[in-house]
């Protein structure tokens, strides 16, 4: 039977997206002889019935290009919608749910992150099965090890570190780098060790300003006179909050930054060592993903496709070791995927001298 399926991507963009938009289409098109129906900019196109056909002509080429070909939208719920022109928030559920039955599809596949894929699971419930698919820089969605975009984010971070130190050696300079990730310190984590940072600062540990000191001395009496430290938007302190740049809404979308250059003054003023603060910023979420992304965005959407051929919804196809496992949207709205403390990799990063805190 011929069916059509629909498609958005939601939340944050990320490399990688473009990769599961040409999959779910060529797995659906070519192996099973389904339509396949692209919403634009996420939840908001499906309130507001914009869409594109999408057929294997139409995602050629796109395989190494980042960002999205539908579009996305960071903070549109179908729950709590607020259309053109007018301020009062509706719940425009129901509307969206016509529209995905208008063009004749029974199934929707969302590629987002935690806040979209939670959104998706109670846009679903028991009337219209929805199968999801994991992607965010952050790597924080819960029920899968790793998400779309972050492997590309960690080397563009890795990449940003290498070319710190450099500099950072030639002027015997402290170099802070802020890096993205919410209330996760996966991106500080990899990058950090990946670039051989001496200091990873991650939301999931508090971390103290004696300690950094510390290192920045320690590593002077020993003949560096440079230190450099991967920091999570999201740390803090002990009982402290993380620094915001904007509170505007919910607190979820509230906009995390500015840690670094608040941390420079200080460590500057303690070791009086030059300090320096970069913030990577949307770099992190741009360029072409990398064969890593490519293939794990492939394996995903070929899962989530498979997902729907076998009648199934409410599901997430996610990484499990090597393979792909189908997991609950209940789990994934649980909310965000924090490094575990006990992590072999803060272990790894601790035993070769790094500070993480
Ligand atoms: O969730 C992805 C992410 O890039 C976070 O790492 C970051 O805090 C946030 O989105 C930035 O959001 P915006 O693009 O709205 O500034």
């Amino acid at each position: 039977v011929t069916r059509t399926i629909a498609i958005l991507t939601g939340g944050g963009d990320c490399p990688g997206l473009n990769a599961a938009i040409r999959a779910v289409t060529r797995v659906a098109y070519d192996t099973y002889g389904w339509n396949v129906v692209g919403f634009l900019d996420g939840f908001e196109g499906l309130i507001q019935q914009r869409y594109r056909v999408l057929q294997p002509s139409d995602v050629r080429g796109i395989l190494r290009i980042g960002g999205t070909i539908l579009g996305a939208s960071n903070r549109t719920s179908p729950f709590s919608y607020v259309a053109p022109g007018t301020t009062e928030p509706i719940d425009a559920s129901e509307i969206a749910r016509e529209s995905l039955r208008s063009v004749g599809a029974d199934a929707l596949i969302v590629i987002g992150g935690d806040g979209t894929l939670s959104l998706a699971q109670r846009f679903g419930g028991d009337m219209i099965p929805i199968v999801g698919i994991p992607k965010t820089i952050d790597n924080d969605v819960r029920g899968t090890e790793f998400s779309i975009g972050f492997d590309t984010c960690v080397e563009t971070v890795t990449d940003a570190i290498d070319k710190l130190h450099t500099t950072a050696e030639s002027h015997h300079r402290v170099m802070l780098l802020e890096v993205m990730g919410r209330t996760a310190g996966w991106v500080a984590l990899y990058a950090g060790v990946a670039g051989g940072a001496d200091i990873a600062l991650i939301p999931e540990r508090a971390y103290n300003i004696e300690s950094l000191i510390a290192v920045v001395e320690r590593r002077r009496a020993a003949g560096k006179h440079f230190t450099i430290a991967a920091v999570s938007e999201g740390a803090s302190r002990p009982g402290g909050e993380p620094m915001y740049r904007s509170k505007v809404g919910e607190s979820h979308a509230w906009r995390l930054g500015g840690i670094c250059e608040h941390l420079a003054i200080e460590l500057g003023q303690h070791t009086r060592r030059e300090v320096r603060a970069l913030t990577l910023g949307h770099l992190q979420r741009g360029g072409t993903p990398t064969p890593t992304d490519r293939v794990l965005a492939t394996t995903l959407a070929h899962a989530a496709v498979r997902a729907l051929k076998a009648d199934h919804g409410g599901v997430m196809a996610g990484v499990s070791g090597s393979s792909t496992t189908l997991v609950s949207l209940d789990l994934v709205a649980q909310g965000p995927r924090n490094v575990p403390l006990d992590h072999e990799l803060i272990q790894a990063a601790e035993a070769i001298g790094m500070y993480v805190g």
